[in-house]
């Protein structure tokens, strides 16, 4: 778990939208997309445990502008499983405690938590504490037959989670998280929930496929630099998922898959235009040589998607692992 080197230290918006990956977009712009300094963020290398100034940081305003797609996006046929383990939780009439890690500003307690029934206390874990403020000013209030729904929250590194850190859990969540994780925290992850009998939605993982429409030459080429930097030191990049159901498996949980892709046409063009300058940033500091043929390409997509001529696929999955109960839990 060592440290990684982050993105550029230019705050753009385009590199603050970007900034660390995650769900659907790049870390640094650079491909000629830049002036739109909005300067709430500061980028730098990415260290471990808690956020300093040289954590890769995420801007709230980015986490908002694809709050609704990554709603949509998020995988339906997942809840009905989900929910019968938790009718079948012991003791589950004191209500669920939800532990949501990388939780930014909350979004996945936004839209998991009216979606099932029973008293709920979600633990919003997060290192950066500016946006767990987001979070708990932001969090859900009721469930979804009217119970009540509480919220604390925990800054801290998600990296490190033992089975006490999850003592007493009835659901692990996350979203957009996974890509940033490394293989050992993936496995401290794993560990951890079938340590705590514990299951986990996880959600919004790239799956490093993107279509758009129409096609353009360098689609592909872009892709491919764009997954490179998400793989850049310890991290899995589009392989973080495949390494996830695997290692919840070896401990023993059984794992489903859904797809959780976003569908970004005119209606989404500001997330659209935004998630572009992320993703060719981030190809173009993958490989520099991409530079002058990216900005070009960049300059005509957006054109595209400001006229309303541009759709987007950006392939997510969503991963339920139910691990095996354990006494009590
Ligand atoms: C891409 S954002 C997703 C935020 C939110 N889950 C959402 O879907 O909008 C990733 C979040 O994970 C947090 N994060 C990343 N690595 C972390 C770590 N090792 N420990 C705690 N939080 C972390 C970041 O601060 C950020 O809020």
């Amino acid at each position: 778990m060592s440290g990684r080197s982050g993105t550029s230290t230019t705050p753009t918006s385009a590199e603050v939208a970007g900034a660390g990956t995650g769900a659907s977009s790049g870390a640094g712009a650079g491909a000629g997309e830049r002036g739109r300094d909005t300067g709430t963020i500061r980028l730098g290398d990415r260290t471990r445990g808690e956020a300093t100034d040289d954590t890769t940081r995420y801007a709230p305003e980015w986490l908002q502008l694809r709050e609704g797609v990554d709603s949509s996006a998020r995988s339906a046929e997942l809840l009905d499983p989900l929910r019968i383990r938790l009718a079948n939780l012991p003791g589950r009439a004191g209500g669920f405690v939800i532990h949501d890690l990388g939780c930014g500003t909350g979004s996945m307690g936004r839209w998991l938590a009216p979606r099932l029934d029973g008293p709920q206390h979600w633990v919003l874990h997060d290192r950066d504490p500016y946006l767990l403020h987001f979070a708990a000013v932001g969090s859900p209030r009721s469930a979804a037959d009217g119970s009540r729904v509480t919220v604390e929250t925990q800054r801290g590194d998600v990296g490190r989670l033992t089975p006490d850190s999850l003592a007493g859990a009835s659901l692990v969540t996350a979203s957009a998280l996974l890509d940033v994780l490394d293989a050992d925290e993936i496995e401290a992850l794993a560990a951890a929930c079938a340590g705590a009998g514990c299951p986990a939605l996880l959600t919004l993982s790239v799956a490093g496929r993107v279509e758009l429409t129409p096609a353009h030459p360098l689609d592909a080429e872009i892709t491919d630099a764009f997954n490179d930097h998400q793989r850049r030191g310890d991290l899995l990049g589009p392989e973080a998922i495949s390494e996830a159901c695997d290692a919840f498996t070896r401990h023993g949980a059984t794992v489903q898959m859904q797809p959780s892709a976003w569908r970004l046409g005119p209606d989404e063009s500001a997330l659209m235009a935004e998630w572009l300058r992320g993703w060719v940033g981030a190809a173009v500091e993958q490989r520099p040589e991409l530079a002058t043929r990216a900005a070009a390409y960049l300059r005509e997509r957006l054109a595209a998607c400001e006229a309303g001529e541009l759709s987007a696929v950006v392939h997510h999955s969503d991963l339920l692992a139910l691990a095996r109960p354990v006494g009590g839990a």
